[in-house]
């Protein structure tokens, strides 16, 4: 009798453990490198959320990684180019360093221009949020996929497929030391005094009106370009794992899974 009711007890606990940890909601990001380079993907929670077990790694060109993220969390991706470390062991890279002198970013935050992608998982009411941005300029082109999961209405995808550093004028383009690898990122012009004292006008005035802002948005239709625009260009999904991935082809809108 005793022993039996041990036995139940045990399994009671069993039952309980599973039906606690399915409660705890989990979504994924699937990492995509299309790049024909190696980057270093950085990932940095926001808003209080814990960061993820990984905060930065390597990614070879056609390399992809899945990372599980337990929900609510919010927080941004970007990409890291041209990383490596000094004869110190001093881990840096040419655009989006973290600064943490190490491959893993470990919450700190990235240096602009950076293309960035920016979730609240389950933010509200059950909703994810999420955008591409390039507010803070642009480093590589980035495009997100949500794959539902709920069997829910199908979700937007967004991104700034376009890779801008080629066509980057000249005033906002960002080069290697040496020149050799041509452009690696644009600034945003919003960056440029130079640009806000063209016009007598509003800081947000003016920078709409500039044709770098122009640019931008003609190239990224589907990104945040402005911090003052008015339109949103943030998207919701009842609950999702997304695809992101760096370099997607451009003009297909999807990835090449
Ligand atoms: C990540 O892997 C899990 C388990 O295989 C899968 O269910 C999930 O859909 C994957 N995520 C993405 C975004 O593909
Ligand atoms: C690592 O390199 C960065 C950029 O060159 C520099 O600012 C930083 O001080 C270096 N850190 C160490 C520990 O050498
Ligand atoms: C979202 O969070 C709420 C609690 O804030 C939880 O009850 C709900 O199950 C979560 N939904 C998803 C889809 O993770």
């Amino acid at each position: 009798m005793g022993r039996r009711l041990l036995l139940s007890g045990t399994a009671l606990i069993i039952l309980l453990t599973i039906s606690s940890l399915a409660e705890v909601r989990a979504a994924s990001f699937k990492i995509v490198n299309n790049c024909r380079r190696t980057i270093w993907p950085a990932l940095q929670a926001t808003g209080g959320t814990g960061q993820l077990p990984t905060t930065g790694f390597a990614l070879k060109s056609g390399e992809s990684k899945n990372i599980s993220i337990l929900k609510p969390w919010n927080g941004r991706i970007w990409g890291r180019t041209h990383c490596g470390q000094d004869s110190s062991g001093n881990f840096t890279c040419l655009t989006g360093d973290c600064g943490s002198g190490a491959l893993e970013c470990g919450g700190l935050g990235y240096q602009p221009p950076t293309t960035m992608a920016e979730f609240g998982l389950n933010a509200t009411a059950g909703l994810d949020f999420y955008d591409v941005s390039v507010v803070d300029g642009f480093n590589l082109p980035m495009l997100v996929v949500p794959k539902v999961t709920s069997g829910e209405r199908a979700c937007g995808t967004t991104g700034c497929l376009v890779d801008l550093n080629g066509a980057c004028p000249k005033v906002l383009s960002v080069q290697r030391g040496d020149g050799r690898e041509g452009v690696v990122a644009c600034r945003n012009g919003l960056e440029l005094r130079e640009v806000l004292a063209l016009l007598d006008l509003s800081m947000a005035a003016k920078y709409r009106w500039s044709l770098y802002s122009r640019f931008f948005r003609s190239a990224c239709p589907r990104a945040y370009t402005d911090p003052y625009e008015d339109r949103t260009a943030t998207l919701t999904c009842a609950s999702a794992d997304y695809i992101i991935t760096f370099c997607p082809s451009p003009n297909t809108g999807k990835t090449t899974e």
